[in-house]
């Protein structure tokens, strides 16, 4: 098993300068020195790096994480155990990784939620180099239970979490949230889906059961003995090899019908830009807060680190026999394919995409009593850099904002950090766009979002109702390397 230590000085770019801040609260400056590094391109790794050793894409099969099962279940709640330890798996073929992960899993199991049911999760840290504080993301939790960066496991300790599940059923997230590591933690692989279910949800009759999968998208870089590589450069950590479920660039055969995708950007870093190579439309039905009011055909899904998107993808007008590859347009070389879809088989497809998924109850902007302002950008001090919201890094003693319980504001993220997309993600409550540099969102972001993406000098409004929850959440990036370093704010929610 590899220590901390050994993982960083592995990982880092020993002699180089691009430091990793060891400590917790070490501290958000001296992540990455900006003479020491290249510019990225965006697309791959940062040079002078070896790539990762070779995979043949689509030889792996495609699987999806194992749905864990409750410890115990009560009329109304169900209970859940996990450990949190380092585990050696093999990723690419031949080659042992070691990894951190939920039961050792990379991903983690899959929890199944339903609507009304509550979930408590009992996390025990086995990680000897690592203090994670375990996050739900999109959930609408008590504080004590969201994961604050501070409030963190100990090696050997055990923390109880509680998720109400009241609210609408989404494809939910949980991962670890422990300050200024976010980024080499989940990279790790300390990571999982949580899909909430519900009623009306399940009344639809959408594609479901072995036709319902997620699709958890990262990328990591390896070293020739099968090791992950962390190097992140400024704009955060880029692997060149393509995982979907912890699978690299897999195949997945399947029957000439409709399948439900539910799609994650659970990279660090990497936004993408997903395409079928049939030229087919996705049928987007759902994104970060759940389904749509209505189904939105689109040939091309932005996705950008922990946006999710749901769709369906209807493989009845492909011949058996032909393959339908996934793909990202924003990467060329190996990392331009996601996985394969084989078309193998035929199979009768008895489920239906209704026209109508959900209404939506829209916040209206009159009903906002507050608007505030964050700008992102970029602050140098001497040679180091950090990433700032308002020209401030992340001070767990500075409250950013103090909504009231019951309130209705409105966000406003204005991004003045030149070339650089920020997905913002806030806590506790779902969100609405209201608008994008002033024009109203396209129909596949009306909905419940918990992440918008505000690309380069984008100025993009969210609306948000403070419910249920008085206490301290966090609001941040989720390029999870500009969260770290340290583009990241808090707010208290005052009754
Ligand atoms: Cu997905 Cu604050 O996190
Ligand atoms: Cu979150
Ligand atoms: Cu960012």
């Amino acid at each position: 098993m590899l220590s901390r230590r050994a993982f960083l000085r592995q990982a880092g770019r020993v002699g180089t300068g691009a430091l990793l801040t060891t400590g917790v609260g070490g501290g958000a400056a001296g992540w990455w020195t900006a003479s020491s590094s290249a510019a990225l391109t965006g697309n791959e790794l940062v040079d002078g790096f070896l790539p990762s050793p070779p995979v043949v894409p689509f030889e792996a099969v495609f699987r999806t994480p194992p749905v864990l099962a409750p410890t115990r279940v009560e009329a109304d709640a169900d209970y859940y155990e996990m450990t949190m330890r380092p585990a050696v798996v093999e990723i690419l073929p031949g080659r042992s990784t070691t990894i951190w992960g939920f039961n050792g899993q990379f991903p983690g199991p899959t929890i199944k939620a339903r609507r009304g049911r509550r979930v408590v999760i009992r996390q025990t840290n086995q990680l000897p180099d690592a203090k994670p504080a375990v996050h739900l993301h999109g959930g609408h939790v008590e504080a004590r239970f969201d994961g604050y960066p501070t409030d963190v496991i100990p090696f050997g300790a055990s923390r109880e979490y509680v998720y109400p599940n009241r609210q609408l059923a989404a494809s939910l997230s949980y991962h670890d949230h422990e300050m200024h590591r976010t980024a080499p933690n989940v990279y790790m692989g300390l990571v999982g889906a949580y899909l909430l279910e519900d009623e009306e949800e399940a009344a639809l009759n959408l594609p479901s059961g072995d036709f319902d999968v997620p699709l958890i998208i990262q990328d990591r870089a390896f070293g020739v003995d099968g090791s992950l590589r962390y190097t992140p450069g400024m704009d955060g950590m880029y692997g060149d090899v393509i995982l979907v479920n912890g699978v690299a660039q897999p195949r997945f055969g399947v029957a000439n019908r409709k399948y439900r995708l539910r799609i994650y950007n659970a990279s660090n870093a990497r936004g993408y830009e997903l395409t079928l190579s049939s030229g087919q439309p996705f049928v987007q039905i759902a994104t970060d807060g759940g389904l749509l009011p209505t189904p939105v055909p689109r040939t091309t899904i932005p996705l950008q680190p922990f946006e999710r998107v749901e769709v369906i993808v209807d493989f009845s007008s492909v011949e058996v026999g032909s393959p339908v590859i996934l793909q990202n347009g924003l990467a060329t070389g190996r990392t331009a394919a996601i996985m394969r879809f084989d078309v193998e088989r035929q199979e009768e497809d008895r489920s239906s995409v209704p026209s109508v998924l959900r209404p939506l109850e829209r916040l209206e902007e009159e009903a906002a009593t507050v608007t505030r302002d964050f700008t992102l950008g970029m602050a140098m001090g001497g040679e180091r850099m950090t990433w700032v919201i308002n020209d401030q890094a992340f001070d767990h003693a500075r409250v950013d904002a103090t909504p009231r319980l019951g309130d209705t504001e409105i966000w406003r993220f204005t991004n003045r950090s030149g070339p650089h997309p920020h997905p913002m993600h806030i806590h506790l409550d779902m969100f609405q766009i209201l608008d994008r540099n002033g024009a109203p969102p396209s129909p596949a972001e009306v909905g419940w979002k918990d992440t918008v993406a505000v690309g380069p000098d984008e100025t993009v409004r969210v609306i948000v109702r403070f419910t249920d929850y008085p206490g301290r959440y966090m609001f941040h990036c989720h390029n999870l390397e500009h969260e770290d370093h340290a583009m990241m704010g808090q707010f208290d929610v005052t009754p």
